[in-house]
């Protein structure tokens, strides 16, 4: 038995639907490390998969919860206990509240979030001595004379997921939503500019779920991240701001407005969607339908009609059939991509998506991300291509590749070059765009733009 192991005891009542449950139960908890053990002794786990059918059944299920409290006390704590089934589904509440020993509740139709419920628990656990501690500290080590390497540059602002995909490890490895304070970013924001940075872009893993604490001066309460951009707008010097990367579910109005009412947060946003069926969303919990994807981005280019998305997808998620990933395709088909990423899907020990039944055979997989990349590749061709003839402001980052060529950025994120001298580096010049690929466009100086004030 190596370190990861731990030991599972799952008590049986009633019927063959439970039988059948806590195997299904075991099948979900294998990728975690939990093998099954014939005694509650010495378990790290245990489930009570419990039966409603016959009078007295809540009563037996709290004696039995009672002698395993005992046993609970005995490991320290260490023993996690679980009531599922029927009686979990009834009376909840009414065991958590009678028995406190009790760390996790769940229904029939949750089984397959037994390791989604088991990392929170942890995580509730250990908050305040590992994942958050951490998770301070770490920000709080961010030295404020962060080395700058050219005019852009990237600030993390929020740190970790709660939203449980079923396919992604993250909420596991990277634990809890933690947003660092305001005042911290903008310190950090302003000795960024202090040093010759012009674009900032936020970072984190669910940017867009930002809720820091503000400033006492400034109220104290805990900001949106459309607030702190905001605020971070005022500051002189920076001309742009971004941020990635964010989720369906958290783009509220506040932060779709943004985009209309502050020049420098650039017209460009990443927001994977994964996949285009509500079906598969719904398995994947993502927590949104592709009409309200769909209502957002109508939202964003009704207030800013050239905003540039992008965003991630996922092929062959456990059990998409043809007619689910046709719904992708036609998903794209309507945002119209300026570029995105796409994926097989990988299945990942642990996550409640690698037990799922009918997984999607690799060469279907294979074939699905062809025909998505081929429709995408087009997009984001077709994308670069509609610049040509425009000016555009461009962030000068740096070198190109060709011999006296400069390389930046557009308000869209393009990559582009052109010919200038290398003392622009880190201005905002204004390139007039006559040639595009795949990866990039080319063009040639206009004028040299002022900051935007
Ligand atoms: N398989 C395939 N792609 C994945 N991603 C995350 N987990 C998986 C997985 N198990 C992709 C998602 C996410 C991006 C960062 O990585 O599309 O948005
Ligand atoms: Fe969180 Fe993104 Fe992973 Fe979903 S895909 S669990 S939102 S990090």
């Amino acid at each position: 038995m190596n370190a990861a192991t731990k030991r599972l005891f799952i008590k049986t009542y009633g019927c063959q639907m439970n039988v059948y449950d806590s195997e299904r139960m075991k099948d979900v908890l294998a990728p975690l490390g939990y093998v099954t053990t014939e005694t509650a002794d010495d378990a790290d786990l245990v489930l009570l998969n419990t039966c409603h059918i016959r009078e007295k059944a809540t009563e037996k299920v709290f004696s039995e919860l009672g002698q395993l409290k005992r046993l609970k006390q005995k490991s320290g704590g260490k023993m996690l206990l679980g009531v599922t089934g029927c009686v979990a589904q009834a009376e909840g509440e009414e065991i958590m509240r009678r028995q406190p020993a009790v760390d996790l509740v769940l229904g029939p139709q949750a089984y397959h979030k037994l390791p989604e419920m088991i990392a929170r628990v942890h995580r509730a656990a250990n908050e305040r001595l590992e994942t958050d501690f951490d998770v301070e500290e770490k920000f709080d080590a961010l030295p404020l004379d962060r080395q700058v390497d050219g005019p852009s540059a990237f600030l993390s602002v929020q740190e970790g997921c709660d939203k449980f995909c079923t396919f992604c490890v993250v909420p596991y490895t990277r634990g809890a939503e933690f947003s660092r304070n305001v005042d911290a970013i903008v310190a950090e924001a302003r000795a960024l500019v202090h040093k010759g940075v012009r674009e900032i872009n936020l970072l984190g893993q669910n940017v867009n779920a930002y809720h820091g604490d503000a400033p006492v001066l400034e109220g104290g309460d805990s900001w949106t991240l459309g607030k702190l951009i905001r605020h971070l707008a005022k500051i002189d010097g920076l001309d742009r701001i971004r941020f990635t990367t964010s989720h369906p579910r958290d783009m509220d109005d506040d932060l779709i407005e943004a985009f209309g009412d502050t020049e420098k947060l650039m017209p460009y946003l990443h927001l994977p969607i994964q996949a285009g069926s509500d079906a598969i969303l719904k398995a994947m919990n993502r927590g949104h339908t592709a009409e309200r994807y769909v209502e957002i981005i109508d939202r964003l280019r009704e207030i800013r009609p050239d905003m540039a998305i992008t965003s991630d997808f996922i092929v062959g998620f456990p059990g998409e059939r043809d007619e689910d990933f046709e719904d992708t395709m036609k998903l794209v088909e309507r945002i119209d991509y300026a570029a995105a990423y796409s994926f097989k899907y990988s299945r990942r020990p642990g996550t409640p998506a690698a037990d799922m039944f009918s997984q999607v055979p690799e060469e279907v997989k294979d074939e699905r991300l062809q025909r998505l990349q081929a429709l995408l590749r087009e997009q984001q061709t077709r994308f670069n291509q509609s610049q040509i003839g425009k000016t555009l402001p461009v962030l000068v980052t740096g070198k190109a590749r060709n011999e006296g060529q400069m390389a930046g950025r557009t308000p869209y994120l393009q990559a582009t070059h052109f010919e200038c001298s290398e003392d622009l580096t880190g201005q905002i010049v204004n390139v007039t765009m006559d040639a595009a690929t795949l990866n990039s466009v080319g063009g040639h100086l206009a004028s040299k733009v002022e900051p935007v004030a």
